[in-house]
């Protein structure tokens, strides 16, 4: 995730703008090592999404790895309510899969299938955990990155489902009473309920004023 140094992730929308070109390349870099990269529907629909490294030297390490060159791009969706036309569901040079909700309903879940992409209706009951089992019995994924937004952080983070968070804090205030920060949806009425991380690294890019953050989530008490 990028934020501003207000704490928001969301500029007019979306999240572009909030991070310099070395954010970027540090996000590209993050994808080369990932089997999966996942998103929630809210994003996909705010600003498209795919897993997309646009980088052939990245693409050339997966390779000489033994991966394919893009990794996997995944979309959570409960309700279905996709945006059809995006890359993600029209384009042939990576692969896709979407997980969607039982009340997605039949129309919809055929909808999506018919752009040619892999459906995976998730049984009822908490999404996140079904999820990361699918992708690593079904799809072989040892690294799937997660790349927000914050509606699904929350959940994976309330399941006890993310393990590390990168966090890039920009050096511009964005302002705004209702905008969306890094984490949304969890319950912390106190803060011995609060989800505590370790920081594993701290760097900063003296030109573009950007710190970059790397955090192990701790085990819950
Ligand atoms: N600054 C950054 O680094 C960054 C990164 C990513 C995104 N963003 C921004 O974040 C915004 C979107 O965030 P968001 O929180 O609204 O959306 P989101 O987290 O991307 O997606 C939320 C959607 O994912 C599905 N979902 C998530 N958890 C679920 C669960 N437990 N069960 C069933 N479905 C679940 C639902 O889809 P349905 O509604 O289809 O049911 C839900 O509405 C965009 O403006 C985007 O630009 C910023």
């Amino acid at each position: 995730m990028v934020r501003s140094l207000d704490g928001k992730v969301v500029l007019g929308g979306t999240e572009r703008g909030l991070g310099t070109p070395l954010d970027q390349q540090l996000m590209r870099e993050l994808r080369s090592h990932a089997d999966v990269v996942l998103v929630g529907a809210g994003t996909l629909r705010a600003s498209g999404a795919s897993s997309r490294l646009d980088d052939p030297a990245l693409e050339a390490v997966r390779v000489a790895r033994g991966q394919p060159a893009t990794p996997t791009a995944a979309v959570l969706s409960g309700s279905g309510a996709l945006p059809l036309e995006r890359a993600f569901f029209t384009a042939r040079d990576f692969e896709a899969v979407v997980y969607l909700g039982r009340e997605a309903g039949e129309e919809r879940r055929a909808a999506v299938e018919a752009t040619g992409r892999r459906v995976v209706v998730l049984p009822d009951g908490d999404p996140a955990p079904a999820l990361l089992r699918h992708a690593r019995h079904e799809l072989g994924a040892r690294l799937l990155l997660c790349e927000g937004g914050p509606s699904l952080n929350g959940a994976l983070l309330a399941a006890g489902c993310l393990d590390e968070l990168f966090l890039t804090v920009g050096s511009s205030i964005a302002g705004g009473a209702d905008v969306l920060t890094a984490v949304v949806g969890l319950q912390t009425p106190r803060m011995t309920d609060a989800t505590h991380l370790a920081l594993l690294s701290a760097s900063t890019h003296p030109d573009g004023g950007e710190l970059y953050l790397r955090y192990r989530v701790l085990p819950r008490a």
